[in-house]
């Protein structure tokens, strides 16, 4: 099976996880693109979705789906979301899409937080994905020499700017050993608009699309 046939059996497979919730947090990527596509077959039970970036938005409205402000809807039931590599404790590293920020806020506001992904994603230690840091742009060279500090060699990803108006370093070479520690320490760098390590809030279910079928990981 191709890497894109497993990204749509795990798309499929988490349909049962959002029914009978009407409001939805939408993550952003080719697996939730999948997994946006399958939702229009289930519309009319959807009162309405909170996207985690214009281009998840773009997708649902085309599909006549409604995007809602999450300021005007309070605490999601459910955020269905890709990501770039999964540990055992259902930590991520998200941020391939340079859509972070606004995931990272979603899965917060959100009661499950439910990973779809192939299993090509799942890894004992996270850290061979580069991690994903968004900057403020004016502090992008100073958080750099940070990260250099911690080990890590940033590269910033150019021409990228992202839907809040941040810019990208992607780190390579980082062993994130302690993710929550590393989570809370790139943070407090000045000028870390959001780090791509969810540790503090990681999945609760992790769907992981194999050849045998899906795999899930409470
Ligand atoms: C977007 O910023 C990312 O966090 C994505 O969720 C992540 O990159 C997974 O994307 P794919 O589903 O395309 O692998």
């Amino acid at each position: 099976m191709t890497q894109d046939e497993l990204k749509q059996k795990v798309a499929e497979a988490a349909l049962e996880y959002v029914k009978g919730y009407s409001i939805l947090g939408i993550g952003t990527g080719s697996t939730t693109r999948l997994f946006i596509n399958c939702l229009a077959d289930i519309k009319n039970n959807i009162e309405g979705t909170v996207s985690s970036s214009n281009a998840s938005t773009e997708q649902l409205k085309k599909l006549g789906i409604p995007v809602l402000e999450l300021n005007d809807v309070g605490t999601l039931d459910v955020y269905v979301d890709g990501a770039d590599e999964i540990n055992p404790q259902k930590q991520l590293i998200k941020g391939g899409g340079a859509a972070l920020t606004r995931e990272k806020i979603i899965a917060g506001a959100s009661r499950k937080f439910i990973c779809i992904a192939d299993d090509t994603k799942y890894v004992d230690v996270l850290g061979k994905f580069p991690l994903p840091v968004e900057v403020i742009p004016m502090a992008r060279s100073f958080v750099a020499r940070e990260l250099v500090k911690l080990g890590g060699q940033p590269v910033w990803r150019e021409n990228c700017v992202t839907d809040n108006g941040g810019q990208i370093l992607d780190v390579w070479n980082l062993s994130i050993l302690n993710p929550l520690e590393t989570e809370q320490v790139i943070n407090n760098i000045p000028g870390v608009i959001t780090v791509g390590i969810f540790a503090m809030r990681p999945a609760d279910v992790v769907l992981l699309g194999g050849a045998d079928g899906v795999r899930r990981i409470n």
